[in-house]
């Protein structure tokens, strides 16, 4: 089994989330993680279980990510197993109401993200997730890094079972 983790950052709250991650696959499988710029999507062959994480902004993923998703070969999705996540910060800690009221309708990045993917043909084994940071640049809250290692994990118990 061959697992690929990557992600988009740019304070390194997400890559952090993606390290804890990698970190809790490794004790089953052979995994690799990468900033989505150092991959080229044509190039990503082999993989059995991909972990796509990115912050949101503008309540999505970033460009590179969505570029990344669209650029992988439909007949590589065929065989491989998804998970996607993003970083936020919890509405409670916003106080714009306006800015609120935009989260409802246009929601986070990961959402999407899993519904590229699945689109082209691979299999999404839970529903995407969020990760929380305190504040624009970070940190993730207390916790964040074991939850999404937890995440990651019941993704593989899904599939063995
Ligand atoms: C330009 C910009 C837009 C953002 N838009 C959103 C947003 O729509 N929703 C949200 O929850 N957080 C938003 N954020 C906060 C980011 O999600 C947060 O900076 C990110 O999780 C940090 O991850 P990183 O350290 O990996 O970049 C935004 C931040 C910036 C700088």
């Amino acid at each position: 089994m061959r697992a690929l983790v990557v992600f988009d950052s740019y304070f390194g709250n997400t890559e952090d989330v993606a390290i804890a991650i990698g970190n809790a696959l490794k004790e089953t499988m052979r995994v690799e993680v990468k900033r989505v710029s150092k991959l080229d999507p044509k190039r990503v062959k082999g993989i059995d279980f991909m972990i796509i994480g990115s912050p949101t902004r503008g309540f999505q993923a970033t460009k590179k990510i969505k570029e990344f998703l669209k650029g992988i070969p439909k007949d590589e999705y065929a065989h491989m197993k998804v998970i996607a996540f993003d970083t936020r910060i919890a509405t409670e800690d916003t106080d714009s109401k306006v800015l609120n009221r935009m989260v409802k309708v246009f929601g986070y990045a990961a959402k999407p993200m899993g519904e590229i993917m699945k689109k082209r043909g691979a299999k999404l084994l839970l529903d995407p997730m969020g990760f929380y940071v305190e504040d624009t640049e970070g940190p993730l809250k207390a916790g964040e890094e074991e939850r999404a290692a937890a995440w990651a994990k019941e993704a593989i118990q899904k599939e063995l079972t």
